[in-house]
């Protein structure tokens, strides 16, 4: 459906999860891609995943380093050429109610999730803009930018950040026809959340979901492969939720009338 064979992609946090469901649809949809994990091993099995073809290009980063993602990111371009996306994907969810949290934790949520996003978008902007290319910066938030959750403050606020830098950046790129979007997923289902999520946290909130189940990488990627496309030429600033209607309102609430339906 969608032409990306024009395309090179860098996506932070690929080596498993979303970052990798994204980073295969692009791959899938003819881009070269540049993937880009603090974990070498997830690099690999991504890269296997993708077959290890010539449009595939791995390299370790750590977004929460200015130095390591301008080096992933310079890297990304001698590989598969000046960069039309990046997916600023990273991102940690460790749980903690605020009154234990130590500030280390509150410090590694904020850098990754929030200083993140910001370092490669600057980076991949830098880029674009003097190179004079229109493209397309995709920040991946969460629902949890405007729904608290008990034991994430620090995910919570680094997502409601990522939602307010991706408007700043899109006002600021706009004249470099440059989009700027966000994506806000509801649960999605990858390995990571095996270990770190409750079972009784991820019933209470699937049935919450209008649309009876979690989302899936895939649900995500499409959402991103739409925002890079020339459909979404003017759009920018926006935020994008994928969550199967999670995000509409008090779910859980029953009929408000009195008459039963
Ligand atoms: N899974 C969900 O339910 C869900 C819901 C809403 C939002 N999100 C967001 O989607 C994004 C991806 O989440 P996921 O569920 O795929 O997580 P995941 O843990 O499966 O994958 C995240 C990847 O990011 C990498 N990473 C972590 N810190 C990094 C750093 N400093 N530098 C580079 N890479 C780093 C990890 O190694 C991992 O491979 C995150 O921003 C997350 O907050 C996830």
């Amino acid at each position: 459906m969608f032409d990306f064979k024009d395309h090179a992609v860098l996506v932070t946090g690929a080596g498993a999860g979303i970052g990798l469901g994204i980073a295969q649809a692009f791959h899938g949809a003819g881009a070269r891609v540049a993937l880009g994990d603090l974990r070498e091993p997830g690099l690999a099995r991504a890269a296997e995943k993708l077959g290890r073809s010539e449009r595939v290009f791995t390299h370790s980063v750590d977004v929460r380093d200015g130095k390591s993602v301008d080096a992933f990111v310079q890297a990304a371009e001698r590989a598969i050429g000046p960069l039309t996306v990046a997916v600023a994907n990273a991102g940690v969810y460790p749980n903690s109610p605020v009154l234990d949290m130590t500030v280390d934790e509150w410090d590694r949520v904020m850098e990754t999730n929030l200083r993140g996003v910001f370092l490669t978008c600057q980076a991949v902007g830098r880029r674009m803009v003097a190179q004079g290319t229109p493209g397309k910066l995709i920040t991946i938030s969460s629902g949890a930018y405007n729904s608290g959750r008990k034991g994430a403050a620090h995910y919570c606020a680094s997502k409601a950040g990522v939602v307010m830098f991706t408007k700043v950046l899109a006002m600021e790129l706009g004249q470099h026809r440059i989009n700027v979007n966000c994506i806000a997923p509801g649960l999605v289902t990858v390995d990571r959340n095996l270990n770190e999520v409750s079972d009784e946290y991820v019933k209470t909130l699937v049935a919450t979901i209008p649309w009876g189940r979690p989302g899936s990488p895939e649900d995500i990627a499409r959402a991103a492969l739409f925002l890079a496309s020339p459909f979404a030429e003017f759009i920018t600033g926006e935020v994008l939720s994928v969550d199967g209607g999670s995000g509409t309102g008090r779910t859980y609430l029953p009929y408000s009338g009195t008459t039963r339906r």
